[in-house]
């Protein structure tokens, strides 16, 4: 063990006050290391049409851990004096996820109870899967057109998008050469999918651009602006896309993504957030604050409420051009799926067995 090696020990040892370094993977894309989950409130009440949707038709992996955060959620909503959540089901696709909460009882704006992403949800599948996964589509209702285009529960958007057979128990993530059912997923069930691809955003003409220079400055991510269009690279084949549409974009519902960001990065997009005051505590889940860095590591986790305008008035919380939460975490956050492939270690962040 060399010196450096010895005084961070030593320093971690003794409980000295001092920022910890995040774990990291070697992944392409940086800072971005994968696009986790997509939220979509789904409904006022559990629906037996809806659940079939996810894991019947798409035949989602039903994640057992959805029961600990919908009991932890309404502790701490119960505590504050909130409502509770009725239910919550997480559907796995490979190593990303549906969370489907129901029955909210905190619904934004005119009291919807369900989400609609103002979007197009990219899923993977293996080719050979492909013409069974059509026929349970339309036996549930859905029209399936010759793109694999269909709307899900909620006016939510889908499309399919094939991978050869050879690599289809191979999983999308930000570690390659994950395969289903190996002994990093094994608490995650067995899906038929290989993974969420990405979403494509539809926004309003002029904020693509917008977009990009957030994500570039604040996140110093990989984007590339073409006419109209801010697509962001994420980990190994994950993208985020942000295409200007003539015409009004439907008013935002509350809906949000989870995205890990790799290392200390993520600390210092942290910094950059907070200095322009756009850190953005979510009342639904009154268990989390982001007030200080020191309660975001408590976390793992801090969270923005969209994208603003940087272009816009200098000063605290710039206007918001396009709405869209992103919950952000790093790699020590309980729910990243690939614990076992982080580097171990206090130099790397954990100092003991928090995970
Ligand atoms: C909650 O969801 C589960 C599926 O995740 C379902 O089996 C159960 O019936 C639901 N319970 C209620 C009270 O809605």
């Amino acid at each position: 063990m060399g010196l450096p090696r010895l005084l961070l020990v030593v320093a971690a040892l003794c409980g000295a006050q001092r920022i910890p370094e995040l774990p990291s993977l070697p992944v392409p894309n940086e800072p971005f290391a994968v696009l986790e989950h997509v939220n979509l409130n789904s409904g006022r009440a559990w629906d037996r049409h809806v659940d079939a949707f996810y894991f019947e038709v798409l035949r989602c992996a039903r994640d057992s851990r959805a029961s600990h955060t919908l009991t932890r959620t309404n502790e701490a909503r119960e505590f504050r004096s909130q409502p509770a959540l009725a239910n919550l089901s997480w559907a796995n696709v490979g190593l990303q996820q549906f969370h489907l909460p129901v029955g909210d009882g905190m619904e934004d704006g005119d009291g919807h109870h369900f989400q609609t992403m103002r979007g197009e949800i990219a899923l993977l599948y293996a080719r050979g899967a492909l013409d069974d996964l059509r026929a349970r589509l339309e036996a549930w209702g859905a029209e399936v057109d010759d793109e694999f285009r269909f709307e899900g529960p909620f006016g939510n958007r889908f499309v399919v998008e094939a991978v050869d057979d050879s690599r289809s128990r191979e999983l999308v993530g930000p570690v390659k050469g994950v395969r289903k059912g190996g002994m990093d997923t094994m608490f995650m069930g067995i899906s038929e999918g290989v993974g969420i691809r990405g979403v494509a955003f539809d926004v309003p003409t002029g904020a693509a651009k917008k977009i990009c220079k957030f994500y570039d400055l604040v996140f110093h991510a990989k984007t590339t602006l073409s006419k109209g269009a801010c697509a962001v690279a994420i980990g190994f084949e994950q993208r985020l896309t942000f295409t200007d549409v003539a015409g009004d974009v439907p008013a935002y519902d509350g809906h949000h993504l989870a995205i890990y960001v790799n290392g200390d990065a993520w600390t210092a997009t942290y910094d950059q957030l907070f200095v322009r005051g756009l850190l953005y505590n979510n009342p639904r889940f009154p268990q989390f604050k982001y007030d200080s860095l020191k309660d975001a590591l408590e976390h793992n986790e801090f969270r923005i409420r969209g994208f603003p305008d940087l272009d816009a008035v200098e000063g605290h919380g710039h206007p918001i051009i396009f709405e869209l939460e992103h919950e952000i975490r790093n790699l020590r956050h309980p729910g990243f799926a690939l614990k076992s492939r982080l580097p171990r270690g206090p130099e790397h962040g954990f100092f003991g067995n928090e995970l």
